[in-house]
């Protein structure tokens, strides 16, 4: 399919469906090949929808073997089917029931959208439109139903039956060989959400009383004989259900709540009503076989997945242009979660981290979108950090903008008012205004505009007047089909930084909301602070209180300042952040500032001094981040136009290695304090300390391979966890050699049977920043480890490679070639991995002129590719627009 013929869904032109669905009963006969399935659905007329109108339900690649309306067999001429809808012509105006019979062959689903099977276990992916793949339906989120399910299997090849709701009934067939259970879940809930699994699992089991006194039966299932991998996850379900108790309010709703792994997942993991299925990736964890970032996303995913049975499923959406009501909501619940739970600081550093490098390069590139797009060609292109990590940013913004009291009010009038509906943005937005009696008219700009605004400030000190006057301007770029931008809402966080620390803050400007707030929500504005006895650093955007980019053009001493005293952690980081940044985009856009870079790491080495020897101990984790520099890819969009990766690589090791060399000792010593004897546990403090440990440990490698090398082999042997040898494993990468390569395959042997570390392998050797590094990728591309199938394994070996700024980037393209080649493959068996990878295509644009034709040669191909999937197509083509 070319996407030009594929029709844009907009959202000006949504209407009800005409037709509802009260009941669905399910009836499924579990096979590896032949799949029964009979839907009986119990429909009225949307009161709300066009009378008389015709009965088209969705499909996808189905085909019907069997119609009844009401129990009859109805006349050939009163419908059609196709593979992609069941029509009926003319069907009563009244409640009738459907008895629909489909036959689906889960072993050939590779597309892992609908029923599929991964390592012979049945599992469906309905959202966002996989059910059609499985029955004819009205497969859109506003029409919700009651379901009941009935599974059976052969109870060799699935022992267990999964649905969502309670279990029913259960019991064998007669002769023993299959068996059912029934599944009824008494939410009314889309089709999206509906799951089942079978198969032979383990599984962990917990009881669970909720804050309203309802009893539960927790459970996580995974492949039979890694129970004793799913602790962690079912720690963290605990820990998130009692939190969303405390915060939101929000009880668990039915008896049972079950979670399961599979390994054959296209994305992280999925909200199905009781019966969470997750990318086996995001549950399976022992020190072993996870690092302390696993546990971390894990605690992440298993919380949101949970929190979106209220954000989401409680609540769900009435079209998926709504997808940020569920997503950036539920994404800032389980951001709030770990950072209760974890650092605060750190959580936040870590979170804008991810915001920069994912959302701000899409934002500044041909597939920026705003937060609630307009109108799309296939949904699944939208699954991105745009919906999520700026949806999220939105809700901080509005929870800063009304208060914590008016938000916590404005998100229970919200629970009560829509429940067990499909809601709107302007739903959620006006139980907001009600609770804080602001006009949010303004704010809502934030969902419908894209790209990231600029907030350019500057500050002028009058000693005689005792004022110092704070100027903001904002601008943001145009982005596709939005080529002027208005203002938008900006909660600018901040403080005035003394000798003493801050200075109070007293203004009458009607711009300052008080509480160290002022909200720029004009193109520019000024505020005059009085009493301001000495010339103040401004700290601005403090905790990043606004998804911004800030220009601001403080003197190295100044941020060096900040640095040391700031009152926010958030704008201690990001002092040094802008220091290096600045140094960085300098070198990076002419080469040849090499003694500029010197001086810089000469200052960063001074301040971290410092820092390490008497702050850092006392928090690890805050210091790692610290020690981290902004990654070359920030640095790129920094510069914006006319990039060279290696300028900007080149850059990036010599400042790297200049703190290294200068820190060496500072850092021979740190590590030496913070190595433990004491064995392995995933809790916040102690990952901090392995965290700094090892990025003391990278910037070694950079300042002094050799030494890099040899404490890099020794921590890989005295190690008794993965986060410590993946580290070393990642250090010993920086240093090309026959150690390196040693070390490489020792790895690889080490952790032959676990495919989950085994991705982490390719992975780090997909980032090996030389030219050797495509031909050892497509050398790994035969090793056992890898298979195109498995979505894990894509992710880490192509993925890897695609986000390997100077390879992809090869200025013969060749890394171009080859991940087009590889999106082209992948095309013909699972779109959405094939389309996915080809967004790592999104920052063509701001490329040097020789890169850019490169890529946009190979995005020209894979465009015109005969046969695309919507997917792919539909990312090709706005790629290139
Ligand atoms: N709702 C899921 C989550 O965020 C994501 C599912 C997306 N799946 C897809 N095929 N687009 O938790
Ligand atoms: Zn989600």
């Amino acid at each position: 399919m070319r996407a030009d013929d594929t029709p844009l869904i907009r959202l000006e032109d949504y209407r009800p469906s005409d037709w509802l669905i009260d009941t669905v009963d399910l009836d499924i006969n579990l096979h590896p090949q032949k799949t029964q399935v009979r839907a009986l659905l119990g429909l009225r007329p949307n009161p709300a929808g066009r009378l008389g109108a015709p009965l088209i339900l969705d499909g996808d690649e189905l085909s019907l073997s069997g119609l009844r309306l009401d129990g009859l067999l109805i006349d050939e001429s009163a419908y059609s089917a196709t593979a992609q809808a069941l029509t009926l012509h003319a069907p009563p105006q009244r409640r009738f029931t459907l008895t629909i019979d489909t036959q689906v062959d889960p072993s050939a689903n590779t597309k892992l959208m609908g029923l599929y099977r991964s390592s012979r276990v049945y599992c469906t992916q309905c959202e966002a439109d996989g059910f059609r793949r499985i029955s004819y339906f009205l497969d859109r989120p506003d029409v919700m139903s009651i379901y009941s399910v009935r599974l059976e299997a052969a109870k060799l090849e699935a022992p267990v039956l999964l649905s969502n709701g309670n279990l029913v009934a259960a019991g064998e067939m007669a002769g023993g060989e299959r068996h059912f259970a029934v599944w009824h879940d008494p939410h009314p809930k889309p089709a999206y959400l509906f799951a089942l699994v079978g198969g032979a699992l383990d599984h962990v089991r917990q009881d669970y009383v909720t804050a309203d006194g309802r009893k539960v039966e927790l459970a996580v299932h995974v492949e039979p004989g890694k129970a004793g991998r799913a602790g962690w996850a079912m720690d963290c379900l605990v820990r998130c259900m009692r939190w969303d108790e405390r915060v939101f309010g929000r009880n668990y709703d039915l008896d049972v709540f079950n979670v399961v792994a599979v390994s054959d997942f296209n994305m992280g993991a999925m909200e199905n009503k009781g019966l969470n299925i997750f990318n086996d990736k995001y549950v399976l964890a022992d020190p072993q076989t996870a690092t302390d970032g696993d546990y971390a996303s894990i605690e992440a995913i298993i919380a949101h997945e949970y929190f979106h049975n209220w954000t989401g499923n409680r609540i769900t959406c009435r079209d998926w242009f709504q997808l940020c009501l569920k997503e950036g909501l539920t994404v800032f619940r389980d951001q709030e979660f770990s950072a209760d739970e974890r650092s605060r600081p750190v959580k936040r550093i870590a979170d804008v981290r991810t915001l920069r490098s994912t959302q701000f390069s899409e934002d500044a590139g041909p597939l920026a979108h705003p937060v609630r797009p307009r109108a799309y060609k296939e949904i699944n292109n939208f699954y991105t950090p745009t919906v999520y990590e700026k949806g999220a940013e939105v809700i901080r913004m509005l929870k800063l903008l009304v208060g914590d009291d008016a938000f916590r009010a404005g998100m229970d009038l919200y629970f009560d008012r829509c429940d067990g509906t499909a809601a709107t943005i302007e739903e959620f937005l006006a139980c907001f205004a009600e609770t804080s009696g602001k006009d949010l008219t303004q704010f809502a700009r934030w969902y419908e505009q894209a790209g990231t605004p600029t907030i350019v400030a500057s500050g002028r000190y009058d000693a005689a007047a005792r004022t110092y006057t704070l100027d903001l301007a904002q601008t943001t770029a145009p982005t596709p089909g939005q080529p002027d931008k208005q203002p938008v809402v900006l909660p600018v966080a901040l403080g005035l930084v003394g000798k003493a620390g801050d200075l109070p803050l007293v203004t009458g400007s009607a711009a300052y909301a008080g509480d160290g707030v002022i909200v720029l929500d004009q193109p520019s504005l000024s505020v005059a602070f009085s009493d301001v006895d000495e010339p103040p650093i401004p700290s601005l955007l403090r905790g990043f209180s606004a998804p911004a980019r800030l220009e601001l053009d403080l003197a190295d001493a100044d941020l060096l300042r900040l640095f040391s005293a700031d009152s926010d952690s958030f704008n201690r980081w990001q002092a040094l952040q802008s220091v290096a940044s600045r140094a960085l985009v300098s070198a990076g856009r002419s080469p040849g500032g090499h003694n500029a870079l010197i001086a810089t790491a000469g200052e960063l080495a001074e301040a971290l001094a410092g820092f390490l020897r008497v702050q850092a101990p006392a928090d690890p984790a805050f210091a790692a981040q610290v020690l981290r520099l902004p990654v070359p890819a920030d640095i790129a969009r920094e510069i914006g136009r006319d990039v060279d990766p290696d300028a900007i690589h080149a850059a990036h090791r010599s400042l790297a290695a200049e703190i290294g060399l200068r820190l060496r000792p500072h850092l021979m010593e740190l590590r030496e304090r913070l190595g433990t004897s004491a064995a392995y546990r995933p809790d916040a403090a102690s990952a901090g300390r392995r965290a700094l440990r090892n990025e003391a440990l990278g910037l070694i490698a950079l300042a002094d391979p050799e030494a890099g090398a040899r404490l890099a082999e020794a921590q890989f042997a005295a190690a008794d966890n993965l986060t410590d040898r993946l580290a070393a494993l990642a250090a010993m990468t920086l240093v090309p050699g026959d150690a390196r390569e040693a070390l490489i395959a020792r790895f690889a042997k080490t952790y032959a049977a676990e495919p989950l570390v085994l991705d982490k392998w390719l992975m780090a050797q997909a980032l090996i920043a030389e030219a050797g590094t495509l031909d050892r990728v497509k050398g790994l591309m035969q090793h056992p480890a890898f298979s195109l199938g498995n979505p894990n394994r894509v992710r880490a070996l192509i993925g890897g490679f695609a986000a390997n700024l100077t390879q992809f980037n090869r200025p013969d393209g060749e890394g171009y070639a080859f991940v087009a080649d590889m999106v082209v493959a992948l095309d013909r068996t699972n779109p959405q991995v094939a389309s996915r990878l080809l967004g790592s295509f999104k920052s063509w644009r701001m490329l040097e002129p020789a890169r850019k034709a490169l890529a946009e040669q190979k995005l020209a191909m894979v465009a015109q590719t005969p046969g695309l999937s919507r997917d792919v197509a539909d990312i090709a083509e706005r790629a290139l627009a």
